[in-house]
């Protein structure tokens, strides 16, 4: 090793001792007798000193060093002065006095400076990953993952778990976004498609006798990106044979009492709280609803139906839904001015018309410009069944059911954060369970599969497949954190005429089920045992564990929301022979 120490370890106990540390010159202060660097590297930072004890030599090659220079420095822990001792570090009591150093390599000026608090742009951090990564912000938070991941691990090796690596380059199957493709030079025209997930081939190590199956597993998807969504994320994905949802589920209650302890030193109490997905877009206006505080929605349409309000009256009698919810200290905390922001919001984020509000004012009665459109016997009924309190705000969105639950969730996330409702230290974990088999996608006029067409209906529901799908429910369930999809899993079809059954369902005839899915149908036919898993956003689980805002500070080499590498500047142009051998013309 080219290094005694790490620039984290040296402590008080160490004076006197003579030690090499390698690293990176964080900062460096030059008070004219004597230089002091901060030396870092991944473990911390030690102060280290050159002074006239270190030689002439030595101090004068001291002056040449400057931010992100690689050196070893040799020489004597030291007590620092009186006065200069920096409780905030762990290394803050000593120094190292330099009598040897090396400069194992110069630096250009920082673009990103590790050591800065203020950061740049994103795309800057980007395309200088080597020197945004050397934040110990970064640093800390790869850690994280790592240390996460381990845990994963360990936890389904001590459940008998064995872990099996499945092809990345494969058959497109499309699980609900867009392949990534990748042409075949050997069979032209032909293409293998990037995974969505390894969801088929786990079902297939099922049939195939596996039992327990486990991959940290990377997948690649062609969708619009968001802050906790990239195009190439990793699943801790799992499947299990002879089982049923509360076996998977378990599996999973364990994991998380097993992570939030070891790394938040949080006791997390099972069972975990859990809604059905019909109750959770009725309370919450979404299917991942953040527990950590209420403010819940609530459904008004009858006493709108009795209001002169335009508005409310007019989507009462033609069936769409008037709900509203309880923004607690909202009438003190928003101005007019912010309540017009948040109506703006609603409208560009969610498609709301508008947003009707009411101000509860000191002596309970309710204040808004539409108020004199409503007896004060109707705001009263307004204001008993949304619990009003003098300084709330109660805010409506009348519309389709659809517009009311997306205007109201993103409302809701928005005030919920804004009149600071939650503790962002807290965790909450919980399950929503029995999904529909379903959705009716309006643009292609048919049934599309709300989780993934291998997705096992209820028993109970089987005859719905045929007389009523949009009412047939999953066997499915996604593990929210914090109001965010941490995973999402099913048990599956493992009859083969149920499958052909979705399939059809879904606009799959025989000739193309057989086509797409030939060999899934095959493999049913063979003896497959019942089975189900799940798979587990690894990415997000760093973010809600790190408390990070952005999927891409808990991805090393991330992609932006263009879906592009600025480091490498992927994806990129390649030449003439490439294309040609893979017989492909580019038509822009
Ligand atoms: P699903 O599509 O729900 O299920 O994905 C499982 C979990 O993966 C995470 N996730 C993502 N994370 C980052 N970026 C993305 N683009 C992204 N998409 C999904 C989420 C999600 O809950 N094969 C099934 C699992 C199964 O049925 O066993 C599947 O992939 O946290
Ligand atoms: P208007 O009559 O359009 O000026 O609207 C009066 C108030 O009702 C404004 O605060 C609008 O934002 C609100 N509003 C309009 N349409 C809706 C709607 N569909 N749902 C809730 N509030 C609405």
């Amino acid at each position: 090793m080219l290094r005694t120490h790490t620039c984290g370890e040296l402590r008080a106990e160490c004076i006197d001792q003579e030690v090499t540390l390698c690293g990176w010159v964080d900062s460096y202060r030059d008070h004219g007798g004597g230089l002091f660097v901060d030396l870092r590297d991944r473990y911390g930072k030690t102060q280290v000193v050159f002074g006239p004890e270190s030689g002439e030599s030595v101090l004068n090659a001291s002056r040449a060093l400057r931010a992100e220079f690689v050196i070893s420095a040799t020489g004597k822990v030291a007590h620092r002065p009186e006065g200069t001792v920096n409780d905030k570090l762990p290394t803050g009591a000593i120094e190292v006095r330099c009598s040897q150093l090396q400069i194992l390599n110069s630096s250009l000026t920082p673009v990103v400076s590790p050591s800065q608090t203020e950061l740049p742009g994103e795309d800057l951090r980007l395309k200088h990953r080597y020197l945004d990564l050397r934040r110990p912000e970064m640093q800390k938070t790869l850690f994280l993952r790592s240390q996460i991941v381990k845990k994963m691990r360990d936890h389904f090796e001590e459940h008998g778990f064995i872990d099996v690596e499945t092809p990345v380059l494969g058959r497109s199957t499309p699980e609900g976004a867009r392949d990534y493709l990748v042409p075949s030079r050997i069979h032209r025209g032909a293409v293998y498609a990037l995974p969505q997930s390894p969801q088929l081939y786990k079902q297939i190590l099922m049939m195939a006798g596996y039992d327990r199956y486990v991959q940290v597993a990377r997948c690649f998807r062609d969708e619009d990106l968001r802050a906790d969504r990239q195009p190439e994320f990793t699943q801790l994905d799992m499947e299990m044979a002879f089982v049923d949802a509360e076996d998977v589920i378990s599996v999973i209650d364990s994991l998380v009492v097993k992570v939030a302890r070891e790394i938040l030193g949080l006791e997390v109490t099972l069972p975990l709280p859990r809604m059905t997905y019909d109750e959770a877009m009725e309370r919450f206006g979404h299917d991942a609803p953040d527990l950590r505080f209420g403010m819940e929605l609530v459904d008004c349409t009858d006493l709108a139906a009795q209001s002169e309000f335009r508005v409310f009256r007019g989507v009462a009698d033609s069936g769409g839904k008037v709900r509203g919810m309880n923004a607690p200290g909202g009438g003190k905390h928003y101005s007019r001015k912010n309540i017009d922001e948040l109506t703006e919001f609603v409208q560009n984020d969610f498609g709301a018309k508008g947003l009707a509000w009411f101000r509860v004012e000191d002596d309970g009665t309710l204040f808004s410009p539409i108020a004199k459109n409503f007896d004060a016997a109707l705001l009263q009924q307004f204001s008993d069944r949304l619990q009003a309190q003098p300084g709330d705000l109660l805010l409506f969105v009348a519309d389709v059911w659809e517009v009311t639950c997306k205007a109201l969730y993103g409302l809701r996330r928005r005030l919920g954060a804004e009149l600071k409702l939650y503790d962002p230290d807290t965790m909450h974990f919980s399950w929503v369970v029995e999904f529909p088999m379903f959705a009716f996608d309006e643009d292609e006029q048919q049934w599309a599969a709300m989780h993934h067409p291998f997705t096992a209906p209820r028993p109970e529901d089987l005859d719905l497949l045929d007389s009523n799908p949009g009412q047939c429910r999953a066997q499915a369930y996604d593990l929210v954190i914090n109001g965010s999809e941490a995973g999402g899993g099913t048990i599956r079809i493992h009859d083969n005429e149920i499958q052909k059954k979705v399939f059809k369902l879904l606009g799959l005839d025989e000739a193309a089920s057989q086509e797409r899915f030939g060999f899934l149908l095959d493999a049913l036919q063979y003896g497959a045992p019942p089975h189900g898993g799940i798979a587990l956003g690894i990415d997000r689980w760093v973010m809600l564990f790190g408390k990070r805002e952005n999927i891409r500070d808990c991805i090393a080499f991330p992609k932006t929301q263009r879906a592009t590498d600025l480091m490498t500047d992927a994806p990129g142009k390649v030449g003439p022979k490439q294309l040609e051998e893979l017989g492909i013309r580019i038509v822009s």
